[in-house]
């Protein structure tokens, strides 16, 4: 078996980070969430795996290598623009053969993996093996009509009247058969292959398409309050290790994570909390439910329920509580007498400040 991570995409519910990086790489508990995808099909003994990449092949090419780190290797494949995930597939058919495969998008997180599906896929390669979970709004996802057997009735891409409330998890097994639905399908409204689209095809045409419902935590990290949310979940498994220095007059409280090279001074931790290696945290309050990457400095400040991305930097601020903070950022007293606040902010950036 091979497998597909598709890491392409414009990822516009992202912005500004995927201005300047691809939302795949956005750091969940410090780690870009498309090593997590890399890891689960590493866990299924799957080593070939390619890698559709955009603009940003090159970041995330940085960030895999050559996939020899995982005990993998990893084939990038170019895509021009976002054309659809059936599209995907049929770029990557030179490298795909005929083999089975599991197609992976790389901002889903499963994780508690996904061996359990491969497992069932391998019992009787389907066609198609699809994972359903129930969500509160299906209209932002594919979605799977099943009946009362659970076997698949219908598919819909991002239907404005669901029929179920089964959304398509991002990750699919399948058999070579899906290429000749690939190549019978047409571009959708949005004018993308969709591989909704194409599973519809072989359910339509008589091949075997199999559903399973996932029991485990899922979620696609596509928005900010997602990214949080799944930062939070995976930040509830923490174990407290300290490999820093913290001195007398601070306190950690709960699972707290110091990495190697970290510093915190006169500040009070509350785990979930990891601070990431060569970070300074002084006279701060910190957590719960906080990661903040390397060489990061926070000083005087409180924050909690937050992600603070590599050498960024805050200072007295009091109040920080479900932030998103980029890559070398940096939030703290104006230089000026006047009290007012004084904003350098990207493109699209959100910024919600105490009444
Ligand atoms: C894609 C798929 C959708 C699936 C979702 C899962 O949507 O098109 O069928 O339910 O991933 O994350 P996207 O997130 O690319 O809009």
């Amino acid at each position: 078996m091979k497998a597909l991570v598709l890491s392409g995409g414009a990822g516009t519910r992202l912005r500004p980070f995927s201005y300047s990086m691809p939302k795949q790489l956005i750091p969940i508990v410090n780690k870009p969430v498309l090593e997590y995808a890399v890891e689960n099909i590493v866990d299924l003994g799957v080593s070939d795996i390619a890698v559709i990449v955009g603009d940003r092949a090159a970041q995330i090419t940085e960030a895999l290598g050559d996939g020899s780190r995982f005990g993998a290797r990893i084939t990038p494949i170019h895509q021009d623009r976002p054309r659809g995930l059936a599209h995907c597939v049929e770029l990557a058919r030179p490298f795909l053969g005929d083999d089975d495969f599991v197609m992976y998008l790389g901002d889903n997180m499963l994780p508690e993996g996904i061996t359990k599906i491969a497992e069932e896929f391998r019992a009787d390669r389907p066609a198609a093996q699809i994972v359903v979970s129930k969500v509160p709004d299906p209209r932002a996802f594919g979605v799977a009509e099943l009946d009362a057997d659970g076997a698949v009735v219908g598919l819909e891409e991002k239907p404005n009247r669901p029929r179920s409330d089964l959304a398509l998890i991002g990750v699919y097994f399948f058999t070579s058969a899906v290429h000749q639905a690939v190549a019978a399908i047409e571009p959708s409204a949005r004018g993308e292959l969709e591989i909704t689209d194409a599973i519809q095809w072989l359910l339509t045409h008589g091949h075997g398409v199999k559903a399973g419902e996932y029991d485990g935590y899922w979620k696609d990290t596509g928005k900010a309050d997602d990214v949080l949310e799944c930062n939070r979940h995976l930040l509830g498994a923490l174990n407290r290790r300290v490999d820093g220095d913290v001195d007398a007059a601070s306190e950690l409280v709960g699972p707290v994570v110091v990495e190697h090279g970290a510093r915190v001074v006169r500040s009070r931790i509350v785990g979930p909390v990891v601070i990431g290696a060569g970070t300074l945290v002084e006279d701060s309050r910190i957590g719960p439910d906080t990661s903040i990457a390397r060489d990061c400095v926070l000083r005087a400040t409180q924050l909690t329920d937050s992600i603070v991305m590599a050498g960024a930097s805050i200072t007295q601020v009091p109040g920080l509580h479900g932030s998103l903070i980029g890559r070398s950022a940096s939030i703290g007293p104006s230089d000026h007498a006047e009290a007012h606040h004084r904003l350098v902010v990207g493109d699209h950036t959100h910024v919600e400040v105490a009444a």
